[in-house]
């Protein structure tokens, strides 16, 4: 069953763990004039997801389904979600609408968005920042303005069964995952993407696997990916390849 926590100010993270991938999936519904949902969850937990959001909001009624990037878990129910709210909108980056939503077997309305453009959801303002390479060519953060809140998607991660906020400092833990996983290609697009983060007065992140971190206790992960190896090393999802 999927959890559902308040984790800001109308801000509600749905949370599925996998036991079998040490990880949980996180949605958050932003409930506001123009309700918002960031990132879907895989295809086949669907039904889970939709019927969390239900308990927080009607699924009808979501104006914007954001995509922070084209892979399964964080746009696998992305369908189903806009053909039951008939107005929403898929938002996803520019490069993500042009090699991935608007070239894909889906005809709705896409969004393509550049760095610093805005969705004014009434209460709250989403701010979105390219972040090529973090850890998709498409990739894209949002930031709430309103809330100073960010959703990195898979930026800040922690492996394992979280709470909804952490207060731990797992950056050590988040930088063997990626390394063993294989997520991030290289270095240099992440902690240029770190940088900026750092001038923008984030009170929360709202990560997509883990708890939300408050303020005070991301410096320890930003520490961590500036001095960790966490980049791939030749292994995938701890697999090592033979060459
Ligand atoms: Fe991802
Ligand atoms: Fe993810």
């Amino acid at each position: 069953m999927a959890r559902i926590d308040q984790v800001g100010d109308s801000i509600y993270r749905i949370s599925v763990f996998a036991p079998e991938k040490r990880i949980c999936f996180n949605q958050f519904v932003i409930d506001d004039e123009r309700p918002a949902l960031v990132h879907t969850g895989m295809y086949p937990m669907y039904e889970e997801v939709r019927t969390a959001v239900s308990q927080v909001l009607d699924p009808s009624r979501l104006a914007y389904v954001i995509v922070p990037h084209f892979e399964a878990d964080e746009c696998g129910g992305m369908g189903r979600f806009v053909a039951e709210a008939k107005q929403a909108v898929l938002v996803c980056s520019a490069t993500g609408a042009r090699i991935n939503l608007l070239q894909w077997d889906y005809a709705g309305p896409v969004k393509g968005v550049q760095d610093g453009d805005v969705v004014d959801l009434g209460k709250h303002r989403l701010r979105f920042i390219e972040t090529p390479h973090v850890h998709h060519w498409d990739s894209m953060m949002a930031f709430d303005e309103t809330t100073r809140s960010l959703f990195p998607s898979d930026l800040f991660i922690q492996p394992g069964e979280q709470p909804p906020v952490v207060h731990e400092n797992l950056g050590k833990d988040m930088c063997q995952w990626y390394r063993a996983a294989g997520l991030f290609a290289g270095e240099r697009p992440v902690l240029r993407v770190v940088d900026y983060l750092a001038t923008l007065d984030i009170q929360w992140v709202h990560p997509m696997h883990g708890g939300s971190l408050p303020s005070d206790i991301l410096p320890g992960y930003v520490h961590a990916l500036r001095t960790e190896p966490f980049v791939f090393d030749g292994r995938i999802f701890g697999r090592a390849l033979p060459w």
